[in-house]
């Protein structure tokens, strides 16, 4: 589309940029949901704040790997597509990526996936991929390799909570062997993305030098983000995201080497299902591990 032009992101991008998210992705899901899903809601404001908060972060660390893409109709300017990848050490990322539904299938996306992946400069990748066709044709003409990804849904059986020790709460002065783990499993640690997650969620550690681990829970003690040394370390963790789980639970982002989820979630009574990819390049798929779906 010539009237769009692809440009780096700027802060006064955000809001517009947001939008353009939050259509984009109520589109998607609605029309990539099956009929089992629940109904797709509108974006919550909290929700968009967030995605502002999040997006401001990103842009404070690597300006470079956040593209927007921009429509100027009878000179008026809106935020039409976006992709905001990331550079941690060696380790490129795709925190998110899309372009409004009236202006896909014209080569937007891959402008700015393009835009995005010049920012790698030859880095491995890795990122969390919806079904959606436009997305998953465009990664693998990247020459990413998809990895179908489960999810286990339903209430804890409260019944099969096993006993668990060895954990505590987690604290910035863990971020170094954090770091160190990550960099074991998936190329490169976190850096400053632990310090965002410990504000917004709580960090749970297993700090045995020999079976370290770590879990990101969310406000309904889901696990947004879990790495561990070995199963067993992860399947604790885990269970212990489980046993601080509230009504209806969700473990996310589960690819085939991280059946100890499975066992974990079958044993708790929760229920498999399938949902999109994780999307690799130059990096094998990280295990034990399941990936925070902004922060890989
Ligand atoms: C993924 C996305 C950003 C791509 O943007 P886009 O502007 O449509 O991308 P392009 O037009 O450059 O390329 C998309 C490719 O998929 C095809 N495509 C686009 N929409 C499609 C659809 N609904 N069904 C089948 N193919 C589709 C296009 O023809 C094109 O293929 P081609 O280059 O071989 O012709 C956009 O489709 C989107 O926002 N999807 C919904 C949100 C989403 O899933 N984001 C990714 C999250 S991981």
């Amino acid at each position: 589309m010539d009237s769009v032009q692809v440009r780096l992101m700027r802060e006064a991008d955000l809001p517009s940029a947001e939008r353009a998210s939050a259509v984009t992705f109520f589109e998607s899901e609605r029309s990539t949901r099956r009929v089992s899903d629940p109904e797709i809601e509108p974006r919550s404001a909290d929700a968009s704040q967030q995605w502002v908060d999040r997006m401001r972060f990103f842009l404070s660390i690597d300006p470079e790997g956040c593209w927007v893409a921009i429509d100027e109709v009878a000179g008026a300017r809106r935020t039409v597509g976006f992709a905001i990848a990331q550079n941690r050490a060696g380790l490129w990322f795709l925190a998110t990526y899309g372009v409004l539904p009236s202006h896909q299938g014209q080569g937007v996306g891959k402008r700015l996936l393009d835009a995005a992946l010049a920012h790698a400069g030859g880095r491995p990748g890795i990122f969390s991929s919806s079904v959606h066709p436009g997305a998953t044709r465009r990664y693998r003409a990247a020459d990413f390799s998809l990895h179908p990804q489960m999810r286990m849904v339903g209430v804890v059986d409260r019944s099969t909570l096993p006993v668990i020790d060895g954990l505590r709460e987690g604290r910035a002065d863990d971020f170094a062997w954090m770091d160190q783990l990550d960099r074991d499993l998936r190329v490169a640690g976190h850096g400053p993305d632990h310090g965002y997650m410990l504000d917004t969620l709580r960090l749970v550690v297993c700090r045995d030098p020999a079976r370290p681990g770590y879990v990101y829970l969310d406000d309904r003690g889901r696990a947004s983000l879990l790495a561990a040394s070995d199963p067993a370390t992860a399947r604790k963790l885990l269970w212990e995201a489980l046993a601080s789980s509230q009504g209806p639970t969700l473990v996310n982002c589960i690819t085939a080497p991280n059946e100890w989820a499975i066992d974990v979630g079958l044993a708790a009574r929760l229920d498999i299902g399938q949902e999109g990819y994780i999307a690799v390049r130059g990096m094998p798929v990280p295990a034990p591990y399941l990936a925070s779906g902004h922060f890989l």
